[in-house]
C-alpha cells in the first residue's frame, strides 16, 4: 500500500485516493468513533467521468491517518452520484432503522436522472446499517425535484434542534435554497438566499453549508455562517468579477438562521464587501463534518485542494486530486467586525518532528539562517516584528531554478504566495501566478503558520485570519529553505520548523 504513496507529487500528510480521480469531499460525518470522508470519485479514470461519478470513501480515527475503503455509493439507472452530505439519524426519523434504532443516511444529487425529463439534477437518499460500509438506495428516490433549473445540487443536511426538523441547504443556479423535512424523505421549500447580493453571480453556486458557531469561543454567543463555493463553469453573469485567485473560490456570510431563512448581519453593498475563505487558488467545495460530539463547540471542515480552471490537467499520474488539511473553524471579534478563523486541526501535531527552534533573531538582507536545512515537507510557525524591512518571508521547495515564495509586503499590507517559479512543468497558463491577500499587522506583528507538502502550500496568516492555499509541483530534490528580508532589518520573535512524518508510513 505505502508504495503507491511515494510517487512524484504525492501528498504525504493530506488525503488522496490511492488511484484515479477525486474532487469534492462529501458526506463528512462522525459516527461511532470514526470520521468518515466520502468524496467525488471516478474509480476507473484519472479524469472526472461526470456520467459515472461515485462516492469514494475513507475513514479515520484521528482525522490525520486515513484508510481507503471501496467506493460507497455507485452510479446506476438513477444517474451519477454528485456531491452531498450524510447525517446520523439518531431517532430513526427516516424509519430505515426500525431494528437498529439509528444509522447513517446520505443525501446527494443524482446527475443525469431520468425521473423528470429535462431536469437532470434531483436529490436522493441512501442508508447504511453497518457504519457506512454498505449503502441501500431508498426505493422512493428521488426525494426532491427542481422546478425551473438544471443546476440544483449539493444538499447539505443537518438537524435543527429548535424546530425539530432536518434542514437542507441546496445550491440552485446562483442562489441557495432552504428546505425542511421531518423524515429526510419529504422536503418542503422554506426560503432562498443570495439573489440580491451584488457581484457574486459570475458562476453557479456549488456545495453550500450552513452552521452555528460560537463567537470568541463563548458558547453563550452563537452566530450562523453560510459557506458558498462559486464555480468556474456555466457562467451566470459573465460581467461579475472572479474570486481573488481566479476560477473557483469560496466565500462566507455571517448572520442568523431561524429554521426557515438565513439573514445577513450586514448589508453587502458590492463585490468588495464579500468575505473570502481563502485567497489562494486551491481551496474549494469545503463543507463541515456532521455529528462531531459537542456539535456546538467544534467545527471542522476539509476542502478539495484544487481549482476547476485546471483541475483535469494536473501532472500527477496514478491519481488526481487531494484534500486540504482539515481545519478547525472559529469566529472572532476584530475592530472591523467578526471574521472567520481557520486553524489546522490540533491532531496534526502528532506528526511533528522538530527540526529547528529559534527566538529573538535579527535578519539582514542577504543572509539565510536556514541554508543548512532541506525539507520537501514542513510545518513552519513564525512570528515577526515589523522593523525596517519592506518585505520578508520564506522561500520553500528551493533549488537553483525552482522556489515558492511565501511573503509579506509591508508597504502594500499584503500576504502573498508566489508560485511562478514553483514548478518546472508547464501544464496550464493560469497555474503560474502570484496570489495576494490583504492583511494588516496585529500589534506590530505578523504571525505565519505554513504547511508545505510534496505538492502544496497552505499559509495561515495572523493565527488563521488570512489564508492562502496553493498547489505547487516542484521536483522532489527542490528542498532548500530560506528566510529572507528585503530593504532593511527584520526581527524574528520566534521560529519553529518541524518535519511532519508521512501518514502513509513511508
Ligand atoms: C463542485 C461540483 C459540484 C458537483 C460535483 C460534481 O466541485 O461541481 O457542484 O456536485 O462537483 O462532481
Amino acid at each position: 500500500r505505502s508504495d503507491y504513496y511515494r510517487e512524484t507529487y504525492r501528498p504525504q500528510f493530506h488525503y488522496s485516493p490511492e488511484k484515479n480521480w477525486m474532487n469534492d469531499p462529501n458526506g463528512m460525518v462522525y459516527y461511532e468513533g470514526e470520521y468518515h470522508l466520502f468524496y467525488q470519485h471516478t474509480p476507473h479514470d484519472t479524469r472526472p467521468d461526470f456520467g459515472r461519478m461515485h462516492w469514494g470513501h475513507a475513514v479515520s480515527k484521528d482525522l490525520v491517518h486515513w484508510d481507503e475503503l471501496p467506493p460507497a455509493i455507485p452510479p446506476g439507472e438513477d444517474g451519477a452520484i454528485f456531491s452531498g452530505s450524510a447525517v446520523v439519524d439518531k431517532n430513526n426519523t427516516s424509519g430505515f432503522f426500525n431494528e437498529e434504532g439509528s444509522g447513517l443516511v446520505a443525501i446527494y444529487t443524482n446527475e443525469g436522472n431520468k425521473a423528470q425529463p429535462g431536469k437532470s439534477q434531483v436529490q436522493s437518499i441512501a442508508y447504511s446499517k453497518d457504519q457506512g460500509r454498505t449503502w441501500t438506495k431508498y426505493e422512493g428516490n428521488p426525494v426532491l425535484f427542481p422546478t425551473d433549473t438544471l443546476d440544483f445540487r449539493d444538499p447539505k443536511v443537518f438537524w435543527h434542534d429548535e424546530s425539530s426538523m432536518w434542514i437542507m441547504v441546496l445550491a440552485v443556479r446562483d442562489r441557495v435554497e432552504f428546505y425542511s423535512s421531518p423524515n429526510l424523505k419529504e422536503w418542503t421549500f422554506a426560503s432562498e438566499f443570495g439573489a440580491d447580493i451584488p457581484g457574486i453571480h459570475r458562476g453557479v453556486f456549488e456545495c453550500p453549508d450552513v452552521f452555528r458557531i460560537p463567537v470568541d469561543e463563548d458558547p453563550n454567543t452563537m452566530k450562523w455562517i453560510l459557506m458558498l463555493s462559486v464555480g468556474d463553469r456555466n457562467g451566470v453573469n459573465p460581467n461579475d468579477p472572479e474570486p481573488p485567485a481566479g476560477g473557483s473560490g469560496m466565500m462566507y456570510f455571517i448572520g442568523n438562521f431561524d429554521g426557515k431563512a438565513f439573514t445577513l448581519d450586514e448589508t453587502l453593498e458590492s463585490f468588495d464587501s464579500i468575505k473570502w475563505v481563502d485567497y489562494g487558488s486551491d481551496f474549494y467545495a469545503a463543507v463541515t463534518w456532521n455529528g462531531i460530539p459537542n456539535e456546538n463547540g467544534r467545527k471542522i471542515w476539509v476542502g478539495w485542494m484544487n481549482n476547476w480552471r485546471y483541475a483535469t490537467t494536473l501532472p500527477s499520474e496514478e491519481w488526481r486530486g487531494k484534500t486540504s488539511i482539515p481545519r478547525e473553524l472559529q469566529l472572532r471579534t476584530y475592530p472591523e467586525g467578526l471574521r472567520l478563523i481557520q486553524a489546522p486541526i490540533s491532531e496534526l501535531s502528532q506528526l511533528r518532528k522538530p527540526i529547528l527552534s529559534l527566538q529573538d533573531l535579527t535578519i539582514k538582507p542577504g543572509m539565510n539562517v536556514l541554508s543548512d536545512i532541506s525539507a520537501a515537507k514542513a510545518e513552519i510557525i513564525a512570528e515577526f516584528e515589523i522593523g525596517t524591512a519592506v518585505e520578508f518571508g520564506f522561500k520553500v521547495r528551493k533549488s537553483s531554478d525552482q522556489e515558492t515564495i511565501i511573503g509579506y509586503n509591508i508597504s502594500n499590507g499584503e500576504l502573498f504566495v508566489d508560485r511562478t517559479k514553483a514548478s518546472t512543468i508547464d501544464f496550464h497558463t493560469d497555474f503560474t501566478a502570484k496570489h495576494k491577500a490583504p492583511m494588516k499587522p496585529e500589534h506590530e506583528r505578523i504571525q505565519l503558520s505554513i504547511y508545505v507538502d510534496w505538492s502544496s502550500v497552505e499559509v495561515f496568516g495572523n493565527h488563521g485570519k488570512t489564508i492562502i492555499s496553493d498547489m505547487i509541483f516542484p521536483e522532489l530534490e527542490s528542498m532548500g529553505l530560506e528566510l529572507y528580508a528585503v530593504g532593511g532589518e527584520l526581527k524574528v520573535v520566534s521560529l519553529q520548523i518541524n518535519d511532519l512524518v508521512s501518514i502513509w508510513g513511508n
